[in-house]
């Protein structure tokens, strides 16, 4: 048990980690890092504010842990799919995620295996039971440690959709996985109102004039997120990226291409050759490539090697 450890986690109530960072003059990846339990509170113990070597080293470094993933496209992009396969390799990795459908089409769930189309639907549950003990309406998924919960069967209900009960259950799903990936609505507005819960957002837009331009219209709207958002660019046939969207793609915290692969299928378990792309570009991006962030981290933070 550590003082500063505590007061970090009691600014947290009220203030954002860069806050704390700053005031406490505290590396801001230690702050995130006693937030989310990956740095233990005695590393904490006997700390000088005067910032002790060890520390400072750590500040170099970049550590990112993202709990909350949220999967946008403008229409069509392959945001489903990425969010899916994006769930499935992190649950690959050992740890446990959640995967909601937030979309008015909604597909996710059966793309993760799950019969749930047309009147199979009424055998799960979905996204307007968010209420109570939101944790049990998970469905698991084939894969160890994956979840999901199925959005609504048809347009007809997604129009009954309360939002303020959805953002109550997200907020409650947040405490119960490491990783909790969010296959966000297409209508920005909606979209954006899940923004404040999400550590990243991954932008999915194609390499062709109305994805390019998409990006460009979506930015001004991004503000703050811009530098939590990763775009992929999917089904890129390589083609040059316009100079004006280079500028934007410039201003996120990273940006890959993933290829169009006349292969894919709308399965996650049959698409070994795309999961891997996205398994091998994306997911480094968002910090789970490898354990070697957190172990460097933690060993440089504890003395070790
Ligand atoms: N890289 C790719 N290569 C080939 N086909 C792809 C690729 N990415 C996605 N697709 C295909 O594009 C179609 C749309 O994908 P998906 O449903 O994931 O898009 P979306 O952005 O979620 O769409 P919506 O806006 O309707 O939610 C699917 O048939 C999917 O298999
Ligand atoms: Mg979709």
């Amino acid at each position: 048990m550590s003082v500063l450890a505590d007061r970090i986690r009691k600014m947290a109530e009220s203030v954002e980690p860069e806050f704390i960072a700053s005031s406490l003059r505290i590396p801001l990846d230690v702050v995130k890092g006693i937030l989310s339990g990956e740095i233990p509170d005695e590393a904490l113990n006997n700390y000088d504010p005067g910032r002790p070597p060890e520390l400072r080293v750590v500040e170099k470094k970049r550590y990112v842990r993202n709990k909350v993933i949220g999967v946008y496209g403008p229409g069509g992009t392959g945001a489903t799919t990425i969010a899916g396969i994006l769930s499935y390799q992190i649950a690959r990795q050992g740890k446990r995620v959640f995967a909601v459908d937030l979309n008015e089409f909604s597909a996710l769930a059966p793309f993760l295996g799950i019969d749930c189309w047309a009147e199979n639907a009424v055998k799960y549950p979905n996204l307007l039971w968010l209420s109570g003990d939101v944790r049990k309406l998970m469905i698991p998924a084939l894969q160890n440690d994956l979840h999901v919960l199925p959005g609504a069967a048809t347009v007809q209900k997604y129009h009954e959709v309360d939002w303020g009960k959805v953002q109550e259950g997200i907020a409650d799903l947040i405490s119960g996985c490491e990783t909790l990936v969010l296959d966000l609505p297409n209508p920005f507005h909606l979209a954006a109102r899940m923004f404040p819960n999400l550590d990243c957002l991954v932008l999915v837009i194609r390499n062709d004039l109305p994805g390019m331009y998409a990006l460009w219209q979506i930015k001004p709207l991004l503000q703050e997120m811009l530098l939590k958002t990763y775009v992929v660019v999917n089904q890129s046939a390589g083609k040059a990226v316009p100079m004006v969207v280079k500028e934007v793609l410039n201003m996120t915290a990273g940006h890959i291409y993933l290829p169009y692969d006349p292969k894919l299928k709308f399965d996650v378990y049959s698409n070994a050759e795309f999961t891997g792309e996205v398994r091998d570009k994306l997911l480094p991006l968002l910090g789970y490539g490898e354990e070697r962030g957190k172990k460097s981290l933690l060993s440089m933070i504890l003395g070790g090697r």
